[in-house]
């Protein structure tokens, strides 16, 4: 069984450094015309279930955090608490979300506030799966 806590250090939690990695291929995803385009071939973390990547870009309106969730399902978020603007990781087990920092608000897996300071819910974007892409639509 999957547990539910997400081992961040105190120090990685006052710091505020996500467990989440930016891809390893950098060249895997595209951003055009509000869609970002990642390519699955390319991008090893997300092929397990709670694999997780963050996009972030010059060109991107927002940093994004891409999941593959609990469910099987790809799941993107809006990468950016509510609360302190903090970067946000995968939960496993827990079908949730949770903010890097040490106050640790949580966000469901659609960008509901669970707990924590957080001020509000987060910004989900639809995910689609095509021939081996994953489309996500800001
Ligand atoms: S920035 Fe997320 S709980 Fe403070």
């Amino acid at each position: 069984m999957q547990s539910t806590t997400l081992r961040r250090n105190i120090f990685q939690r006052l710091f505020g450094i996500c467990a989440t990695k930016q891809p390893s291929d950098e060249g895997c995803w595209t951003f055009k015309n509000g869609k970002i385009v990642v390519d699955l071939a390319r991008v090893p973390e997300l092929v397990r279930v709670n694999g997780a990547i963050r996009l972030e870009a010059k060109n991107l309106p927002e940093r994004i955090l891409v999941i593959q969730g609990d469910d099987g399902q790809y799941n993107a978020f809006q990468n950016r608490c509510t609360h302190a603007k903090r970067r946000l990781d995968p939960m496993p087990g827990a079908q949730q979300v949770q903010c890097c920092s040490i106050m640790k608000s949580i966000f469901d897996y659609k960008g509901k506030y669970v707990s924590g300071p957080a001020k509000g819910d987060i910004q989900i974007y639809p995910v689609i799966v095509d021939n081996g892409k994953l489309v996500i639509t800001l």
